[in-house]
């Protein structure tokens, strides 16, 4: 297998998670290289569900390394909590299969009150974050005030360089009346985590290399979408690290041509959770996969919008990540449709808009021009092969992958790890 790297093509959510899984047979190191426990992939083997926020999805195959990357921003004791899960469930997490970077920035306490502040600020113009602390934790990195897992490691050090910081934000929660945070028991909390991670901390850029090296092959798993890139996503509502390919490279310490293959990860329609602009939304459509008890965050729990595919997304997406395949999940969502709009292009002010606009102002005006595409109106999820499902569901994908220019390979037809079909 080539290296690989998977992104999300929309908003998030594509099914990342369930492609991961499906394609970690096939290669030997699954890596993280961005984005924070915001994630939630999900991923169904034997009937049983799991939801993983920072640990890769190839951690159900015994046998494979996974890797957390330095582009990453890590909660230590959500992560604790998390392999606790795991282990909960029999699944064995070690030093051997599971390695953290030491350079990897921690998501702390504080920056989770600096998220909820932030946002309580914002009022009715708020981002709609997962309140993980991702943007003041990144931002604390790029401000060059972070902490990481490396610091985590020398506990009297770590308490030194914490304490100021917990100063600084109560005195900022002051200001708005918000509860304060507590020191001495916050310290403690994260100093007991990083006890547990310990073991599984090393140089990840220097390990990957010498996988490099040995000819093993990599999975890299891109967290959130294209369009929460914070360089190219419907800024400001997005995320704050780079979700596209290149993500990969600075996220692991890898170099460009380490990486072999991009595949682009998308629904068949599309999904968005928080604020922002969404075109193609639709309530009825909304409503109708929630009252399957289909699309809710697997983070938060929070309804996600749904609405039509579109396509602008699509290809811009293709063009930032250098996309070489598509890989399209969820396609039973559309099972029930005589006929399918599809969002071919946007228009603007009478201008017809193949790829986004810039400003939010712009994404908020933008009305899709849709086209029917043929439905077929028939359950799907018990198909296990590309020709045996229905023709109409092989010419939306083949319209979809002529539209593109991109071949389209695996379609999703249900949550379970054998509902995705390979052409
Ligand atoms: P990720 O963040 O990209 O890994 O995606 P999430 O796990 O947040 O959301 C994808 C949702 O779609 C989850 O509930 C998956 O179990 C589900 N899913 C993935 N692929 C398919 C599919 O082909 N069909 C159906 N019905 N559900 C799918
Ligand atoms: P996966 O990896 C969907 C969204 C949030 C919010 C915005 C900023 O499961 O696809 P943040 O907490 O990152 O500062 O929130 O980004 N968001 C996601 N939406 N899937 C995700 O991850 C997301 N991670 C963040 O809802 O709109
Ligand atoms: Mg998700």
């Amino acid at each position: 297998m080539p290296n690989v790297v998977i992104v999300g093509a929309q908003w998030g959510d594509e099914g990342k998670g369930k492609i991961i899984d499906f394609l970690t047979e096939e290669s030997d190191i699954v890596v993280r290289a961005q984005g924070g426990n915001n994630a939630g992939h999900t991923v169904i083997v034997d009937g049983e569900k799991h939801v993983l926020h920072l640990i890769p999805s190839g951690i159900l195959w015994p046998d494979k390394t996974c890797v957390i990357g330095n582009g990453v921003v890590m909660d230590p004791v959500s992560l604790v909590g998390e392999i606790d899960g795991l282990r909960a469930r029999g699944r064995a997490i070690t030093p051997a299969n599971l390695l953290l970077s030491n350079r990897a920035h921690l998501a702390l306490p504080i920056h989770r009150a600096l998220d909820r502040f932030r946002e309580a600020r914002l009022g009715a113009a708020k981002l709609g974050t997962t309140g993980r602390g991702i943007g003041p934790a990144y931002a604390d990195k790029a401000h060059r005030g972070g902490l990481r897992l490396a610091d985590l490691m020398v506990p009297k050090d770590f308490a030194a360089k914490f304490e100021p910081k917990v100063e600084e934000t109560n005195e900022l929660l002051a200001t708005v009346g918000l509860e304060q945070l507590h020191f001495a028991d916050e310290c403690e909390k994260l100093l007991e985590a990083g006890e547990k991670l310990a073991p599984h901390v090393t140089d990840t850029a220097v390990f990957i290399h010498r996988q490099l090296k040995a000819g093993k092959s990599l999975l890299f798993e891109g967290a959130q979408g294209s369009h929460l890139d914070v360089d190219f996503g419907t800024y400001p509502f997005v995320t704050s690290s780079s979700t596209i390919a290149g993500g990969a490279c600075t996220g692991a310490g890898v170099g460009p041509h380490a990486i072999d293959r991009v595949i682009g990860v998308c629904k068949a329609y599309t999904t968005r959770v928080g604020s922002g602009p969404f075109p193609t939304e639709n309530e009825g459509f909304s409503d109708k996969l929630h009252a399957l008890g289909r699309e809710f965050g697997a983070t938060t729990g929070r309804p996600r919008g749904c609405g039509w595919l579109d396509l602008v997304l699509l290809r811009y997406s293709a063009i930032i990540s250098g996309m070489d395949e598509l890989a399209v999940t969820n396609l039973d969502g559309l099972d029930d449709f005589d006929t399918i709009p599809v969002c071919v292009a946007y228009e603007l002010d009478g201008q017809r808009l193949e790829t986004p606009p810039v400003r939010i102002e712009d994404w908020e005006r933008v009305t899709p021009i849709f086209e029917d595409w043929a439905g077929w109106r028939q359950d799907i999820s018990s198909v296990r092969r590309w020709q045996d499902l229905p023709a109409n569901a092989q010419a939306y994908l083949d319209r979809l992958s002529e539209a593109l220019e991109l071949p389209i390979r695996m379609a999703g037809v249900g949550p379970d790890r054998l509902q995705t079909l390979v052409r």
